[in-house]
């Protein structure tokens, strides 16, 4: 196995584990991705659209709208999602399994003013399988809380090609984006922060 970086909270931070070359061979696929299964703005169960806009690759794809958080087979256009690309794939392969891959690579962009709110991840089916989480471009201010909503938090700076695996005890700690310091990276060309997670959903 890799060994990470540093350990925050049982959540295993791999520092600069994407190189340059790495990163923008990446941003290509990930282009791909958008072009067969365009960015939407998902409204949250409240109905407030989130500021993030996100798409995905795999055989599921990560939803929400008045109904509820779910994963759907299909992008609300109507199309399955394009397959996760294969070297998003050798990420997860590397740092939790080749024996198994992922079923959903959840992709979130971040413009200027996007955040996300702390929350759990807890739509899969089982939590033995970790969340793995890939930074590219803009910095982000990365929460992690509890195992419970409140308590005391701690944040960190995730970077371009930074992974984050959230697995174990802390497989369902809070974890939140606090907000994005625009104009940190020159990855992406307007600026701004691309996520990915892989989950096993199934
Ligand atoms: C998420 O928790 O879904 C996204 C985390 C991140 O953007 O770093
Ligand atoms: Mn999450």
């Amino acid at each position: 196995m890799v060994t990470p970086s540093f350990r925050l909270r049982g959540f295993d931070i791999h520092k600069e584990f994407l190189d340059r070359e790495a990163q923008v061979a990446l941003l290509d696929d990930l282009r791909d991705v958008v072009a067969r299964a365009p960015l939407f703005s998902p409204r949250t169960p409240r109905g407030k659209p989130m500021s993030v806009r996100m798409t995905s690759a795999g055989t599921y794809g990560w939803y929400s709208d008045g109904a509820g958080y779910r994963y759907e087979r299909r992008h609300p256009d109507g199309q399955p999602w394009p397959p996760i690309p294969e070297r998003v794939q050798a990420i997860w392969s590397a740092l939790v399994s080749p024996n198994r891959g992922p079923d959903c690579c959840l992709v979130n962009f971040y413009d200027a003013r996007a955040r996300m709110g702390l929350h759990q991840d807890r739509d899969e089916a089982d939590f033995s399988w970790p969340v793995l989480s890939v930074s590219l471009g803009d910095d982000a201010l990365f929460r992690i809380g509890n195992a419970t909503r409140g308590g005391k938090t701690e944040s960190l700076w995730l970077h371009s090609g930074d992974v984050v695996v959230m697995g174990g005890d802390a497989r369902l700690t809070y974890h939140g984006v606090d907000r994005i310091r625009p104009g940190t990276s020159t990855l992406l060309p307007d600026g701004g922060r691309i996520n990915l997670t892989l989950r096993v959903v199934d």
